[in-house]
């Protein structure tokens, strides 16, 4: 049994005393959870705070992005390394990553194998543009993504692993892909996994959708088949919204 997340990604949004209050306010509602894990990711500042304030029987944290290197030379970044007593996951890849700040695959393998090295699980998001899904290259582009994401990893440490689907169309649009494309997605990235590592390790793994991901699609989309949570965006934000993701989730597996 893979046990289902929600995870919510705060982006670049709330400072430390609006990250604090929206802590409290999940915390009031959010019942203490074995079967779903709920992963907060704010940004850097709020990480050490939140780590004291966060009741660990009802959330974990992650972290947006984090550099490979341990240490050194590097103005401007924080090491995964160093993240290790905060973060539980680190989100890698991200479409804005990519898109925004010209990370390409190879970083993001290098990223990847950071995480694994320092016990932190990557949460490798991969996903097709606009364009790249109107010329019907979704598959490829997501196979490429996710075979060279994980290059460095063994069959021993992928386990540590999740994926998450994040068409980039989708990311704060309103707009959804079908069940079914879903769908078909997550059966490939199991494939393209099951391929390298073998068909046991490919059923470890944990695969997430996010994109417009909202309260009113949490159950349906939780329904298809091979997804195992989200990555939420805005949604993340508002705490009835994310309270109610989280509620439905915990539901669909009996709690
Ligand atoms: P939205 O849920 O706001 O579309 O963002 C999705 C996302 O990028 C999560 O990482």
């Amino acid at each position: 049994m893979r046990k289902k997340i929600i995870a919510g990604n705060w982006k670049m949004n709330l400072n430390v005393s609006q990250g604090s209050v929206l802590v409290h306010r999940l915390q009031e509602r959010i019942k203490t959870t074995k079967n779903v894990e709920v992963i907060l990711c704010p940004s850097f500042v709020s990480l050490q705070p939140l780590s004291l304030q966060i009741d660990r029987r009802k959330f974990k944290l992650g972290a947006q992005n984090a550099y490979f290197e341990d240490e050194g030379a590097f103005t401007g970044e924080v090491s995964i390394a160093m993240l290790r007593d905060l973060a539980s996951y680190i989100i890698v890849g991200h479409s804005e990553r990519r898109h925004k700040f010209g990370e390409n695959d190879d970083l993001i393998a290098k990223k990847v194998a950071a995480c694994v090295r320092n016990d932190i699980a990557p949460i490798l998001c991969v996903g097709e543009t606009a364009s790249e899904r109107a010329a019907k290259e979704t598959k490829q582009t997501v196979h490429d993504q996710l075979s060279v994401g994980v290059r460095d990893l063994t069959s021993q440490n992928i386990k540590h692993l999740v994926v998450a689907y994040e068409p980039v169309w989708a990311i704060g649009s309103g707009r959804l892909p079908k069940p079914h494309e879903v769908e078909e997605v997550t059966s490939l990235i199991r494939s393209t996994i099951a391929h390298i590592y073998g068909q046991n390790v490919a059923e470890k793994i944990r695969i997430l959708y996010g994109g417009s991901v909202n309260p009113d699609i949490t159950k349906g989309y939780l329904e298809i088949e091979g997804i195992d949570g989200f990555l939420v965006g805005g949604a993340s934000l508002n705490y009835e919204y994310f309270s109610r993701i989280v509620a439905t989730a915990q539901e669909l597996e009996g709690e």
